[in-house]
């Protein structure tokens, strides 16, 4: 096991390659986000472990939408089994689970059961597991942009910062990409203006607690400067 010379506070992975690795397999694109479902409880397990403080995964996008009926509806189906399966999972590992996104959007039931899962949670002190839930980094400056408006504050990055869904849990410090693609997919845009980014081939099925180590490992080597010199 690692020793973990400077642990990233603020882990965020944009998960993607679900639908490449079942392609790969020979199964279908829903087998490929059941498999994903696995990696996420193992990640979030060993970001336990470790002593990371928050890891945010980004579980489905404003953009998520435009993909075929039948998928949404198998990942909404997902989304309910895994909070009613994880709820036992979070408590025994001291994770506390907080969901971001524009909710409103996602049936009532599953509203209920996020927020429920939440509420159960609020007392864990280990890791907090963020998922971001039909998220979309401009939808969510623009939603923060209105509260400000709305308290009749000013126009500050304080207050900005504030008011994002991410309010309590700062920036993030390392953000990981599986699958080979080399961008942000509007994916937590104002949080990473200082993040170390990494990008891995491996599909997001196949990612394991040993490649998460080895990331950890090289982001201690890189020199965060913040603009400075
Ligand atoms: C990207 O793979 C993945 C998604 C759009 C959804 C992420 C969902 C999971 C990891 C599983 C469910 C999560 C939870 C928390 C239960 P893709 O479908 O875009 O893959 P592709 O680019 O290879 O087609």
């Amino acid at each position: 096991m690692n020793s973990y010379k400077q642990l990233p506070n603020h882990i965020a992975i944009i998960m993607d390659g679900n639908g490449r690795w079942a392609k790969s397999h020979g199964l279908s694109r829903t087998a490929g986000h059941e498999e994903g479902a696995k990696t996420v409880r193992e990640i979030t397990t060993h970001c336990s472990k470790i002593g990371v403080k928050y890891l945010t995964l980004y579980a489905f996008s404003t953009e998520n939408w435009t993909r075929p009926k039948l998928e949404v509806e198998f990942l909404m189906k997902l989304l309910e089994r895994w909070f009613k399966s994880e709820l036992s999972i979070y408590l025994e590992n001291n994770v506390r689970f907080k969901a971001i996104g524009e909710l409103s959007k996602f049936s009532k039931s599953l509203q209920k059961t996020i927020k429920d899962v939440e509420e159960k949670t609020a007392h864990c002190t280990g890791l907090t597991q963020v998922l971001a839930l039909n998220y979309g980094s401009r939808d969510e400056i623009t939603r923060a942009f209105k509260k400000v408006i709305e308290n009749n504050l000013d126009i500050t990055e304080e207050n900005i910062d504030a008011s994002l869904d991410t309010a309590t849990f700062g920036d993030v410090d390392l953000l990981i990409r599986t699958s080979g693609e080399v961008r942000l997919s509007n994916f937590l845009l104002w949080q990473c203006a200082y993040s170390e980014m990494f990008f891995t081939d491996t599909l997001w099925p196949d990612f394991a607690p040993k490649e998460l180590d080895e990331i950890i490992e090289q982001f201690t080597k890189r020199e965060r400067r913040f603009g400075g010199i």
